[in-house]
């Protein structure tokens, strides 16, 4: 069968929620795809920076066989000892011994659990920021900043403010002694890889330490080494009350957690907050292997050289406005609107990208995609850029 044949079978079988999508990935090593037609691609956004070490990495897939084989889901009645053994990477990761974890599988549901931990505080209201992505339930849905995707689906949380990313005087006026939680992602990633003020988070932690509110780092987007940090939020040095990942965590298979960090740890009891498939013995085995992977291999360092390297090349490039973002998070702004067309003659020449927004081309390959494969994407990117000038 052929990507056509596919796409047919999609629409008569698949809900209308996405567009149908024009290609079916049928394999992958690496960052190497190959589509139904036998075309290959690069593989430049992961996923959406999920899959964070490209596609059948050798040191995953044998942590995923071995658990497999050997036990596959307890259920929370039971414990077992991958989701003990990443809890404690995780609470390492943050700094903080006193963190505690909440596994799921999305990062939605992980930001649910941060709305039902902050309702511990007593306070129900919650700062969010406009054209923020934090996921389509009815909670997340209600952080998310973007009209677009809230309209349908109103009446939605009440009590949530939001205002411009990136403006610290619009955020302490919203900010008040009734606010339960402040919820915020480092870099905006839908949004088309906004990075805020350097001082931004910092002023932010200020304003919620000053009213009792509880700070949020949504990683979903940035963490696992995604921004050349743990969790993209470190260069302020900051400490979160909250931190949220998934995406990258189950290295291509569905993990998320939220990590209560210092006191906030305490605030679930017995019967607050569940989920059957969280912290499950084969997606835990997953990300404990990758991110002892990236540790092994200090590949946040080659994140962060990664950036550097691209940005410089690619901001040089005639058409590019800018390049923003962090590690391999990048965010190619360009001089028009012409994100979907550049993308789409990118595809044509072997490279998976997205248009996050009309001027914008977002990039989040595998952490550990070689430096050649790189290379050839920005030559690929010139081309396509001439050609279309
Ligand atoms: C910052 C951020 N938060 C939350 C989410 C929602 O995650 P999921 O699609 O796993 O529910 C996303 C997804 O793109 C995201 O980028």
């Amino acid at each position: 069968m052929k990507n056509k044949d596919f796409a047919d079978l999609w629409s008569q079988n698949l809900m209308s929620n996405y567009a149908v999508p024009s290609i079916t990935l049928v394999k992958g090593k690496g960052s190497i795809v190959v589509d139904a037609d036998g075309k290959k691609y690069i593989d430049m956004l992961g996923g959406i920076a999920t899959n964070i070490l490209g596609h059948s990495h050798p040191a995953v897939v044998s942590a995923v066989n071995r658990q497999i084989k050997r036990l596959s889901h307890v259920s929370n009645f039971y414990s077992h000892p991958n989701a003990i053994e990443l809890a404690q990477i995780l609470v390492r990761l943050t700094g903080d011994k006193q963190s505690r974890v909440f596994f799921a599988q999305s990062g939605a549901e992980v930001n649910e659990a941060a709305i039902k931990l902050s309702r511990k505080t007593g306070r129900t209201r919650i700062v969010a920021m406009t054209g923020s992505f934090h996921g389509r339930t009815m909670g997340s849905l209600s952080l998310t900043g973007q009209n677009s995707k809230r309209v349908a689906f109103t009446p939605l949380l009440k009590n949530i403010k939001h205002v411009a990313f990136g403006d610290i005087k619009k955020a302490k006026r919203a900010i008040n002694s009734r606010t339960a939680m402040v919820i915020v992602e480092p870099i905006m990633g839908e949004a088309g890889v906004i990075v805020p003020p350097l001082n931004y988070l910092k002023e932010l932690r200020e304003a919620c330490t000053n009213n009792g509110a509880l700070l949020v780092i949504d990683a979903v987007q940035t963490g696992i080494g995604r921004t050349g940090q743990w969790f993209g939020y470190e260069y302020s040095g900051i400490k979160p009350d909250v931190i949220t990942v998934a995406k990258g965590l189950g290295a291509g298979l569905p993990l998320a957690a939220m990590i209560a960090v210092g006191k906030t740890s305490q605030l679930f009891e017995p019967g607050d907050h569940g989920s059957t498939f969280g912290g499950n013995p084969v997606t835990t085995a997953a990300s404990i292997a990758a991110i002892k992977w990236i540790e092994k291999n200090k590949i946040l360092i080659k994140s962060k050289a990664d950036f550097k390297n691209l940005s410089s090349s690619i901001n040089s490039i005639p058409g590019v406005f800018e390049v923003r973002g962090a590690g391999l998070l990048i965010g190619i702004a360009l001089e028009r609107n012409i994100a979907s067309e550049v993308m789409h003659a990118l595809q044509e020449k072997g490279f998976l990208v997205n248009a996050a927004n009309p001027n914008t081309i977002r990039i989040a390959p595998a952490l550990n995609i070689p430096r050649k494969e790189l290379n050839q994407f920005v030559k690929a990117l010139k081309e396509v850029m001439s050609d279309v000038h």
